[in-house]
């Protein structure tokens, strides 16, 4: 069993990489981004509470996320690991996400940085799109479906959707909260031992490849 954090900022490819490699290996992703989405999908109390923040690009509270993975790493069981993709986010997070972990007596394996220059997460972000059936992420120059209109993998017809807060005036604000509230972990968890830095400027194969050498 390993648990490991992808560390990025918008853009970095966390998404991309830990679908891919759970459905490879097995782990479980936790993608607190993918909560937040499927709650204001939801229309859910807290969906509603965190709809305006997470539009402007501003960080949702650490209480609301804290408790989001704490009921996850509890109720999964017999997994080959997680995979925390947009958590932790802060330092307050990563303080938590230690103890839980040491609750359910685990520990945190490797802490993966991937880091790519902010013109080519812009480049990223603005041409993402995703399936709005199976949450397939594809983008419309590096990665389109084989067939226009159809998901590669689900087969689902004209069901693709943009980011509400992939556009440059929410990507801005999520780049500054990267650098001023998150960056800081990856000085945290060098001390911790924990830190491995991948260039997340190659293919999504050759970052895949990169990742796997650490990990598996
Ligand atoms: P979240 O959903 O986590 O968004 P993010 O961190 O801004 O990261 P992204 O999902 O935009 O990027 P990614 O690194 O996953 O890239 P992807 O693989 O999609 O958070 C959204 C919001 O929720 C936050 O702003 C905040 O409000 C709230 N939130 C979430 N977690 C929180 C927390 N812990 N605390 C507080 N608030 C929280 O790739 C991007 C594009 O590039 C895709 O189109 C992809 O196809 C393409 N691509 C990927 N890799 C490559 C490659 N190697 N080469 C070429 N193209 C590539
Ligand atoms: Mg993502």
């Amino acid at each position: 069993m390993k648990n490991i954090i992808l560390l990025g900022p918008p853009g970095a490819g966390k998404g991309t990489q830990a679908r891919s490699l759970s459905d490879k290996y097995g782990f479980v992703q936790l993608s607190t981004g993918d909560m937040l989405r499927e709650a204001k999908k939801d229309k859910s109390k807290l969906g509603l509470k965190v709809s305006n923040i997470m539009a402007k690009g501003e960080l949702v509270t650490d209480e609301i996320v804290i408790d989001l993975i704490k009921k996850k790493i509890i109720n999964t069981t017999n997994n080959k690991g997680f995979i925390f993709d947009g958590f932790p986010r802060t330092l307050a997070q990563a303080d938590a996400l230690g103890n839980l972990l040491n609750k359910v007596n685990q520990v945190l394996d490797y802490v993966i940085e991937m880091y790519v220059d902010d013109d080519k997460l812009v480049q990223r972000i603005t041409g993402r799109f995703s399936c709005s059936s199976c949450g397939e992420l594809y983008h419309k120059i590096t990665k389109i479906p084989k067939k226009t209109g159809i998901c590669d993998v689900c087969g689902s017809i004209d069901k693709f959707k943009f980011r509400q807060d992939d556009n440059e005036d929410s990507l801005k604000t999520r780049l500054l909260a990267y650098y001023r509230d998150t960056s800081p972990l990856i000085g945290y968890y060098y001390a911790l031992k924990k830190l491995k830095k991948v260039n997340g400027l190659g293919s999504i194969n050759e970052i895949q490849d990169a990742i796997r050498n650490i990990i598996i």
